[in-house]
C-alpha cells in the first residue's frame, strides 16, 4: 500500500499535494466552514459518533446546512482508513460553506473533504515533563462551534512560541480561563476536578475524561478564575490527538510541584486502559 496519505476531496481520492478546493468557496474567502478532528487507535476511530454529533452541531451553530448524511460521511471515513495503512492516525473532516457568486453568500453545494495523517505512539516521557503555557486574552469566534476560523489560535501560538512556551490558554474578559488553543482545560484542587462548562468547544476527550473521573473524584464544571490558579495542585489539557497533557507552568506560575501530578497520572492510566481494552 502507498505510504503517502490519500485524502478524499469532493468525490476524488488524491495525495495531499494535489488536494485543493476552489478559491470561490466561502471557506477560503470568508473562513465559513466547519470541521472535525478525531483519531484512530489501531485503525479504529475513537468516539466517532460524538465527533459526528459535534460536526452537525457546529454547522447548526453557524447556520451551515450539511448536505451529507452521517452514513455518507462514515462511508468516506471507512474508505479513508481502508486506503491508508497507518496504525494510528488523525482524521480531519471538513465541510466547507460552498461556492459563492458574490464572494460572500454561499450559493454552491458545501464540499466534503477527509484528510488523514499518521500519529506516533503515546509519548509518556513528554507526559512526565508536562507543558509550559502562557495565557492570552484573544477571543475565539463562535467558541462552541468547531469552525476553521483559528485566527485567535494561530496568534496565540505565535505569542507562545515567542515566550518559548508550548501552548496558550484563552482567558475571557472577566478573567476566567476557558481552554487551550486546541484543547480543553482542567485543574485539580485537592481531589476536586474542575473544568469550565461554557464559552469553549465541548471537547470529546473532555467528556471521556469526565466519564473516567466520575466514580473517583468530585467534579465541578464551573468557571476557573485566573486568580484561582495559584491555589491549584495540578492542571492539564485534553485533546483528541494528545489525550491528557499535564500543564506544569502557566505564565510565571509553577503549577503544584512543577511536575505531572499523581491525580492526572491516574486519569491518564484510566484513559490508557480504556484505549487498550477497546472501550470506545
Ligand atoms: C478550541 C478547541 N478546544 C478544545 C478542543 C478539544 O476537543 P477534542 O477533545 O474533541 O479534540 C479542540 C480540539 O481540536 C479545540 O480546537
Amino acid at each position: 500500500m502507498d505510504q503517502q496519505p490519500i485524502w478524499y476531496v469532493d468525490g476524488h481520492w488524491v495525495h495531499p499535494q494535489e488536494a485543493c478546493i476552489p478559491l470561490t468557496d466561502v471557506a477560503v474567502l470568508r473562513g465559513y466552514s466547519v470541521f472535525e478532528s478525531l483519531r484512530t487507535y489501531d485503525r479504529r476511530p475513537f468516539r466517532l459518533d460524538d465527533h459526528l454529533d459535534r460536526l452537525y452541531r457546529s454547522a447548526e451553530l453557524i447556520d451551515l446546512m450539511v448536505p451529507y448524511t452521517r452514513q455518507e460521511i462514515r462511508a468516506v471515513l471507512e474508505e479513508t482508513i481502508r486506503r491508508n495503512a497507518f496504525r494510528h492516525a488523525s482524521l480531519r473532516i471538513l465541510v466547507t460553506g460552498g461556492g459563492s457568486e458574490d464572494g460572500v453568500l454561499p450559493s454552491g453545494k458545501p464540499l466534503l473533504a477527509v484528510m488523514i495523517t499518521p500519529l506516533p505512539e503515546r509519548d509518556l516521557e513528554a507526559f512526565q515533563r508536562g507543558l509550559r503555557v502562557i495565557t492570552c486574552r484573544l477571543r475565539r469566534e463562535a467558541p462552541e462551534a468547531k469552525t476553521t476560523n483559528y485566527i485567535a489560535a494561530v496568534r496565540a501560538l505565535k505569542e507562545a512560541a515567542r515566550h518559548g512556551a508550548a501552548d496558550a490558554l484563552f482567558v475571557d474578559e472577566q478573567g476566567y480561563v476557558l481552554e487551550g488553543t486546541r484543547s480543553n482545560f482542567f485543574v485539580f484542587r485537592g481531589d476536586t476536578l474542575i473544568t469550565p462548562r461554557e464559552g469553549m468547544l465541548p471537547g470529546v476527550t473532555r467528556t471521556v475524561v469526565l466519564e473516567l473521573a466520575r466514580d473517583r473524584f468530585p467534579i465541578e464544571e464551573r468557571p476557573i478564575a485566573l486568580a484561582e490558579l495559584a491555589s491549584v495542585d495540578e492542571a492539564f489539557l485534553t485533546a483528541s490527538s494528545k489525550e491528557i497533557m499535564p500543564v506544569v507552568q502557566i505564565d510565571e506560575l509553577i503549577v503544584g510541584t512543577g511536575q505531572a501530578g499523581p491525580r492526572t497520572w491516574e486519569l491518564e492510566q484510566r484513559f490508557i486502559a480504556l484505549v487498550e481494552q477497546g472501550r470506545f
